[in-house]
């Protein structure tokens, strides 16, 4: 079994930048490789950000958007997720006009109904993963739904042009829902940074340039 209590090089780097999850280092990643924040579209660029707490993807992007020269007043960033942000570590960008947070279940209509009205977006990223059981099966099934549920959103509310990112767990339909991304990006890929633990079957699946 992973001893995940252990602070790893990955740990100590979040520690240290005052992230509150070593998880930030994985975007960090895709984004230097993949420019997903690099390219602010014309209207501002707007971010949704799928199981965002305890929030450092959401700072990440907070943070990228206040280094930005030009008009960072015109971005936005709107996180969801079923338990709060970390608030201590926001260093008051989670107060900012430019952040909204919505606390709920991303599969439910009532949120679904609030997060659409936040958009449309020019990246959609998730990072939500199901509370895991232990049962390879079942934490592989349950992370598809909410695999197919950020592929949705990026279906009905993703600019032309933008970009998605989602958190897999590998095996089961996992390839299918590939696919599916391959159909509404005109390129379609699957990525695990460097930060995933070595034991862990997670990945990301990777759509750049919506049709
Ligand atoms: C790995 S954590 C995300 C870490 C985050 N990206 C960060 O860097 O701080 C996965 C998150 O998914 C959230 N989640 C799981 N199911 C969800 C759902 N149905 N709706 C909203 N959030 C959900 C969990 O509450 C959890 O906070």
């Amino acid at each position: 079994m992973a001893d995940y209590k252990k602070p790893d090089f990955w740990s100590l780097k979040a520690q240290q930048e005052s992230y509150p999850a070593r998880s930030v280092y994985k975007l960090k990643e895709m984004d230097e490789k993949f420019g997903l924040l690099g390219k602010p579209g014309r209207n501002g660029f707007r971010v949704l950000d799928l199981g965002a707490a305890p929030g450092s993807w959401s700072l990440y992007v907070l943070r990228k958007f206040a280094a930005k020269k030009n008009s960072p007043a015109a971005n936005s960033l709107t996180a969801v997720d079923l338990s709060p942000l970390s608030a201590q570590y926001g260093q008051g960008l989670f107060k900012g006009d430019n952040f909204s947070f919505i606390q709920g279940d991303m599969t439910s209509a009532e949120i679904r109904e609030l997060i659409l009205a936040r958009g449309p977006f020019s990246l959609v990223l998730s990072d939500a993963a199901p509370a895991t059981t232990g049962n390879r099966s079942v934490d592989t099934l349950r992370s598809l739904d909410l695999a197919e549920t950020a592929l949705a959103y990026a279906a009905s509310s993703l600019e032309h042009g933008g970009a998605l990112v989602i958190k897999v767990f590998q095996g089961g339909d996992a390839q299918e829902l590939l696919k599916k991304i391959r159909q509404l990006f005109d390129t379609g890929k699957s990525f695990k940074p460097q930060a995933c633990r070595r034991e862990s079957f997670e990945t990301y699946y990777l759509g750049l340039g919506k049709k």
